[in-house]
């Protein structure tokens, strides 16, 4: 039925009724007909930011309209409706300021919906010609055309590059966004492995296909959607930046993760033992590879029943627990959804009956399981106190993450796609086909209520989920599913996590070393270097693979990894103030170039971190060389870091450097100050108290500015408290130091002491650098001894004279 919506041709032209149009304060509602037949009404609100929000429905309409996904209920404002031109109405926003007028107008004969951004320029459009809404099936299409667009980005969690491909011209299927356990998908394939889109966003869950095709003069996309609603959000901000926070506004941000969660992440399918596992924790410590945590793949269960224990091979959870933690190391374990039949299994048998989707079953690892039905809020209530130390025995504090999988979710039946039938009823009668796409997303809702029931709120949770919906953010990070290892998915992980931190999924990764078969050497070492740039860094494994922790290397590929890992761990605070400042923006924590310098598109192989750190690592196979392009003008400089070159690079320049298997390039943006940890440790919590080492890099104008965020690395006091430190760091060419600012946050306890500073700058003649370290101030006192916080309490503002 969808596909047969690829190709339509309209008969006859839907006409809107302006004459019968109603409206309130803060919305319109027009009715649409075709022939004369009334056949369903469009509801226009404009939200905060402009966002303008479209519901096409019927007159009593029992389509499912979506409950869980938006962080809130968008505030709708005031509105304007001009008649004046005949044929057409305009709705803007009163209160919006003039620089922010967005508009939508509504063309009658033949249908038009155009949007317009805050230049009042015309953005996007939708055609009333392409126009399905079937009362029966409930699925229905749209053509949505972006004028004057020549890529599109989004649908996000597909294995294609970041510029959508067009379907049409290459003779592909529609993209899909239908959440699916896929194992070996391939590179380049549009099936769907999550959903979500940008620019414009369909607020529904259910199967769909999006067709992508450009043209000379503008980009257009084509939804054929399975069933329920049409609630559609278009943002029409003018840049990037702009429609990621539009979009960001209407679905929530990540909260502050604790910190061990940016260290590196040791897992494997399967870790039998407790025995097998503390022994990857001590060799990992014999060879100096530092990590913050250890993860459990299913095989820690009692046969696959979740929240219980091998009663054989994990037979002291609770010592296997405190081992880890004296090491400073947390425990991760897997928690899949569906639940085994089994009336001795307590999880089970207290939800039979009452919190599971109704259907005849399913299969998943344990045999005949039953799903919980995460719609219903009572099974999540349920779900949240499985969670709690007394409920989930033998767990502590130290099991301080949990790993959401197979929650799209994953059923072992080829006739059902490997997922949950359509037909299967959830809470409030409502079909599984409607809520497909989110199952996973409510599963991560539970649990994320279950740790902060566990800890009273007192802990930030850390979960981590395979399935995804738009703000899954608030509750999970997520990972890109079951790569292989071969290199186009190393490659197309810094496409799909950039992407996701486009559509506001921030905290994504990649299993290093590709999950499904055994990497050759090089491309370990290449995953190991690219990794340290996606915000997820965990090695991962299938169960058939050989066993590949980074000591079972020889030495010089030992090195290699080692180097990679220090890295991550050097920029561990850069990662943590700018996942402060998605929380505070919305703003994605890695970036395409594009993101700030839209004239360069298509480079998935170069990522920013923030604005300020460029990488471009090797993702090729016997790459002898490759090509790098630094973004922004001429004068913009780019200090290459990772190999004692001291070059400076600029910005518009594509070069061609020579590599080798050491090398991994990456490079600070003049202007810059860079706040890292550089003391080498074997986890996170061992840096706690270590000085900051601040890496200053001047402009053309001898200028560098900086953030660093810290606070208490682990509660929400930060949030409900404000007991955090937001600084600001703007080096002093005239006077020659540097000016500490706190830009909000209470500080009380928190250390913030520097070790020492490196100026870099650069030598007036040819394009190198020179690297000056400073350990005490101008007066002799040693920079360690200054105590940044504590003056900030009594100054608000301090001077450090080099
Ligand atoms: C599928 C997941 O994607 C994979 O990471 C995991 O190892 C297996 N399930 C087994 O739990």
């Amino acid at each position: 039925m969808l596909r047969s919506y690829r190709d339509f041709k309209p008969t006859s032209l839907l006409t809107a009724q302006l004459d019968k149009l109603t409206s309130d304060k803060n919305s319109v509602k027009i009715p649409i007909s075709n022939n004369d037949k009334q056949q369903f009404n469009i509801h226009v609100t404009i939200l905060s930011m402009g966002t303008a929000r479209i519901k096409i429905l019927e007159n009593k309409s029992t389509r499912y309209e979506l409950a869980d996904v938006l962080d809130k209920e968008p505030t709708k404002l005031d509105i304007t409706i001009d008649k004046s031109v005949k044929g057409s109405v305009t709705i803007q926003a009163v209160n919006l300021s003039s620089s922010n007028s967005h508009k939508v107008v509504i063309r009658a004969d033949p249908l038009k919906i155009e949007f317009f951004n805050d230049d009042l320029t015309l953005v996007s459009v939708i055609n009333g010609d392409q126009f399905i809404f079937d009362k029966d099936s409930q699925s229905f299409a749209f053509n949505v055309e972006f004028t004057d667009a020549i890529k599109l980005y989004g649908l996000h969690h597909h294995t294609v590059n970041l510029e959508l491909p067009d379907t049409k011209a290459n003779n592909m299927d529609p993209l899909r966004l239908r959440n699916s356990d896929l194992a070996y998908y391939e590179v380049g394939s549009p099936m769907a492995i999550g959903i979500i889109t940008s620019g414009i966003f369909l607020h529904n869950a259910a199967e769909q296909w999006i067709d992508v095709s450009y043209d000379a003069s503008s980009a257009s996309v084509r939804f054929m959607v399975e069933s329920a609603a049409l609630d559609l959000f278009v943002f029409t901000g003018n840049t990037t930046k702009d429609v990621v926070r539009q979009f960001v506004e209407i679905t929530g941000r990540a909260h502050m993760p604790q910190l061990w969660t940016l260290g590196y992440h040791q897992c494997r399918w399967s870790y039998y033992t407790q025995d097998d596992a503390k022994e990857v924790v001590a060799q990992m410590d014999v060879h100096d590879f530092p990590m913050d945590a250890l993860w459990l793949d299913i095989d820690y269960t009692d046969g696959y029943r979740y929240f219980t224990w091998n009663p054989k091979n994990f037979s002291d959870p609770i010592e296997f627990q405190a081992n880890l933690s004296s090491t400073n190391r947390k425990l991760v374990t897997i928690l899949d959804p569906h639940i085994k039949i089994d009336e001795n299994y307590p999880v089970y048998a207290n939800a039979k009956g009452k919190y599971f989707v109704k259907w005849e079953n399913g299969s998943c690892w344990p045999g005949v399981s039953s799903y919980l039905d995460f719609l219903n809020p009572d099974a999540r209530d349920y779900y949240a106190s499985w969670y709690s130390y007394k409920n989930f025995k033998n767990s502590t504090p130290t099991l301080s993450g949990v790993w959401n999988d197979m929650n799209e979710p994953s059923v072992f039946d080829k006739t059902t796609e490997n997922t949950m039938p359509f037909e299967a009823v959830h809470y409030g009668n409502v079909k599984h086909r409607d809520i497909h796409n989110i199952y996973g997303f409510l599963q991560t809702k539970a649990t994320h209520q279950g740790l902060m029931q566990r800890d009273n709120g007192t802990r930030r949770p850390f979960v981590l989920t395979r399935s995804h919906f738009a703000g899954s953010q608030r509750y999970a990070a997520m990972w890109t599913g079951d790569n292989t290892a071969d290199w186009p998915y190393l490659r197309v992980s810094y496409s799909e996590c950039m992407l996701s931190n486009l559509v506001g999924l921030v905290f994504c990764g990649a299993d290093i070393g590709g999950f499904f078969n055994d990497p050759e050497v090089e491309l370990v070492q290449r995953w190991y270097q690219a990794g340290i740039w996606l915000p997820f860094y965990r090695g991962h494994a299938q169960i058939d693979t050989k066993r590949r922790e980074p000591y079972l290397y020889k030495d010089d590929v030992q090195n290699v990894i080692r180097n990679a890992l220090r890295t991550r761990y050097q920029h561990v605070p850069v990662w943590y103030t700018l996942f402060y400042e998605h929380t505070r923006t919305g703003d994605p924590v890695i970036r395409p170039l594009f993101y700030d310098y839209p004239e360069i598109m298509d480079k998935d192989n170069h990522i920013l971190l923030g604005s300020d750190i460029l990488a471009r690592p090797v993702m090729d196979k016997g790459a002898k060389s490759i090509d790098i392009t630094f973004p922004g003008k001429k004068d913009v400089y780019w200090y290459r870091i990772d190999d004692g070159s001291n070059t400076i690079h600029r910005g518009s320049e594509t070069k061609n450097f020579p590599v080798d298997i050491t090398t991994s390039p990456y490079f600070y943006r003049g202007g810059s100050i860079i706040a890292r940890k550089d003391t080498i440790r074997r986890s996170t919590t061992d840096t706690l108290n270590d000085p900051f080492t601040l890496h200053v890099n001047l402009d053309s104008a001898n200028k560098a500015v900086g953030r660093l965020y810290v606070d208490d690395y682990t509660s929400f006091d930060y949030q409900n408290k404000n007991l955090y430190c937001y600084l600001s760091m703007t080096y002093l060419h005239e006077t020659g130091g540097l000016l500490i600012d706190q830009i909000d946050g209470i500080a009380t306890n928190i250390s913030v002491n520097i070790d020492h500073v490196v100026i870099n700058r650069k030598i007036s003649t040819g394009d190198t650098y020179s690297r000056t370290e400073i350990r005490t101030l101008a007066d002799g006192t040693p920079l360690s001894d200054f105590k940044i916080v504590h003056r900030l309490q009594e100054e608000k503002q301090v001077f450090l004279k080099l």
